[in-house]
């Protein structure tokens, strides 16, 4: 297992992010369980990044979002499918890039500070949606297609054998 948690705000975002998707694999090496590597990876790119917010909300209920593990101040609860940033995320079943939140419409405000973000789908094997991961910045325009590359290769690890909820 890592044994520290990476600061990589000194080195460019590519090798920023291999570091960090290395210590999710290294960390969540013999782990099946999504909770548990929903936790560790918020915890990883948060610190690492040092974003406002980072985590996942789950699919508990037709078109239903819940907020998961995550990093920074409180999340809202729940959310529906096609609002704010997560819910059309899950609704389209696509990556969501807002350069500007103020500029999204329907953007959900749980913490003032955010200026931009980025959300990513969650699929498991059968390509059922599990989750979205959501990652705000206090900055904006921090998000590009490098953040969109490496965030949408690391969620294909819940792209295996996952345990069930127990
Ligand atoms: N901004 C998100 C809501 C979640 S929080 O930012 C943690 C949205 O519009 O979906």
């Amino acid at each position: 297992m890592a044994e520290t948690t990476p600061d990589v705000r000194h080195l460019p975002k590519p090798a920023a992010y291999e570091e960090i998707v290395g210590a999710c694999h290294a960390t969540l090496e013999g782990i099946t369980d999504p909770i548990a590597a929903m936790a560790t990876m918020s915890a990883l790119l948060h610190h690492g990044f040092g974003h406002l917010w980072t985590g996942f909300y789950r699919v508990v209920g037709p078109e239903l979002l819940r907020v998961g593990p995550y990093q920074g101040t409180l999340g809202c609860l729940e959310i529906a499918f096609g609002k704010g940033v997560c819910g059309t995320s899950a609704k389209e079943r696509r990556t969501v890039v807002v350069p500007d939140v103020h500029a999204f419409p329907g953007h959900i405000t749980c913490d003032g500070r955010s200026r931009s973000e980025i959300v990513v789908p969650v699929f498991d094997a059968a390509m059922n949606l599990l989750a979205v991961l959501d990652i705000d910045s206090d900055k904006p325009d921090t998000f590009d297609d490098v953040d969109r590359k490496y965030l949408e290769e690391l969620m294909t690890w819940f792209v295996r054998p996952l345990q069930p909820p127990t």
